[in-house]
């Protein structure tokens, strides 16, 4: 038996929602460059779920219905006032409000093909409405509720505000939710796979992801890379930090990928998007020194930014907490993990792989008192 670590390079599945193929990232057959410049996050979706993008009239009936669904049960928002706010992360908050779903949902564990579809569109619709709400809750002010006609990336933004966002928020962070919803199988999309092969529910796949989703090696780098660059502070403090961050054997966050070698292709959409939002701002500080890392890392380790590194500086710059960029990572990728869901439901087999045995042999019981 031979193992790989980490499963590197291994191909476990077949997929149509996403390929990363010699470095570049398709939707459905569709580059993500395209996307990122062209679609709005709620065609990607549709075509994630659907592998076809919208007519005009498929796209208005699947926008109205998901803002159908974006109000949670009062019994969730009132759960989130009970949470321990000033110790809690949102992550976890998140990951538990999702579980609980599930409790208000009478067809939580209906397996058929139509009630799987219809609880992607709630979970899609409801996840924003949660993390906003807990982001308000903390701060001591009501959640707002979802606003008709708004676009998804509008909405998430009025209700975290509770004003209605100008139009260049609206697109910087339109943008981010497309570069964001799929990524082939990252470990959050895999885990929620694992789960839901075994014919779980719908919600256990999509709590799975969240919590796999939240580790810094995964989605929880954003949010570090901002702690990173609030801790440098000033640029001509870059150069030293990240030397002794070398010297300590650290981590930077934000660089490094295991499939992407030459570098993630929706990072310069970031990098780019960070550029102009800090100039609008008047904080090109975190842009610049954001781009002085990227070259010593670049330089010295031969590690690319991925998709996490500017988008830290992309969220801060729209205003939002830093404790919450991981939260909405999965606002957007929720989409993904629904689309390998529903495959994983339509051509399933268990996951279960083997594990090469490392421990010891043969030992002998010892009765305990002898122990
Ligand atoms: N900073 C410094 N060194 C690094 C970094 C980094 N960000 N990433 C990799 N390395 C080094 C490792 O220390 C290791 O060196 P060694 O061979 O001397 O021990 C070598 O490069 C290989 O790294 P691995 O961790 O084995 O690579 P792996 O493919 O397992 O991990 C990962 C990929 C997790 C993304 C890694 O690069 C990393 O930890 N990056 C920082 C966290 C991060 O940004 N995560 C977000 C990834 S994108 C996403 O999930 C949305």
């Amino acid at each position: 038996m031979s193992t790989t670590k980490g499963l590197e390079g291994v191909v476990a599945t077949t997929s149509s929602v996403s390929s990363i193929i010699d470095g570049v990232l398709t939707y459905y057959g569709y580059n993500i460059d395209d996307l990122a410049d062209h679609a709005s996050f709620e065609e990607v979706v549709y075509l994630l779920w659907n592998h076809k993008l919208p007519t005009k009239d498929e796209l208005n009936s699947f926008q109205k219905e998901l803002n159908g669904y974006a109000s949670v049960p009062d019994e969730i928002l009132q759960q989130l006032k009970t949470y321990p706010i000033d110790k809690v992360h949102p992550m976890a908050a998140l990951r538990t409000a999702v579980s609980n779903l599930a409790l208000f949902d009478d067809e939580a564990d209906d397996t058929s093909k139509e009630s799987n579809r219809r609880k992607a569109m709630k979970l899609q619709a409801q996840i924003p409405t949660i993390v906003t709400a807990f982001g308000r809750i903390r701060e001591g002010k009501e959640p707002v509720a979802p606003k008709e006609g708004l676009s998804f990336a509008a909405n998430f933004l009025y209700m975290l505000n509770g004003e209605e966002p100008d139009e260049i928020s609206i697109k910087a962070f339109n943008k981010a939710l497309v570069l964001h919803a799929d990524h082939e199988l990252n470990a959050s999309t895999f885990t929620a796979r694992v789960c839901v092969a075994t014919l779980s529910d719908v919600y256990s796949g999509v709590t799975s992801a969240i919590g796999a989703l939240k580790g810094p090696l995964h989605g929880g780098a954003n949010e570090r890379v901002m702690a990173m660059l609030s801790d440098i502070g000033d640029e001509s403090k870059v150069d030293s930090y990240i030397q002794t961050a070398f010297d300590n054997k650290e981590k930077i966050m934000g660089f490094g990928h295991r499939v992407y070698k030459n570098g993630d292709p929706r990072a310069k959409h970031l990098r780019e998007m960070s550029r102009q939002l800090t100039k609008i701002t008047g904080e090109s500080k975190w842009y610049d020194m954001s781009v002085r890392i990227d070259e010593i890392v670049t330089n010295e380790k031969g590690l690319l930014p991925n998709v996490d590194f500017y988008s830290a500086s992309v969220y801060h710059s729209l205003g939002i907490k830093h404790d919450l960029f991981t939260p909405i990572f999965a606002v957007s990728r929720v989409s993904g993990w629904l689309a390998h869901i529903l495959e994983q439901y339509d051509n399933n087999r268990l996951i279960r792989p083997r594990a090469e045995y490392v421990g010891p042999d043969k030992q002998d019981w010892i009765r305990l008192e002898d122990r």
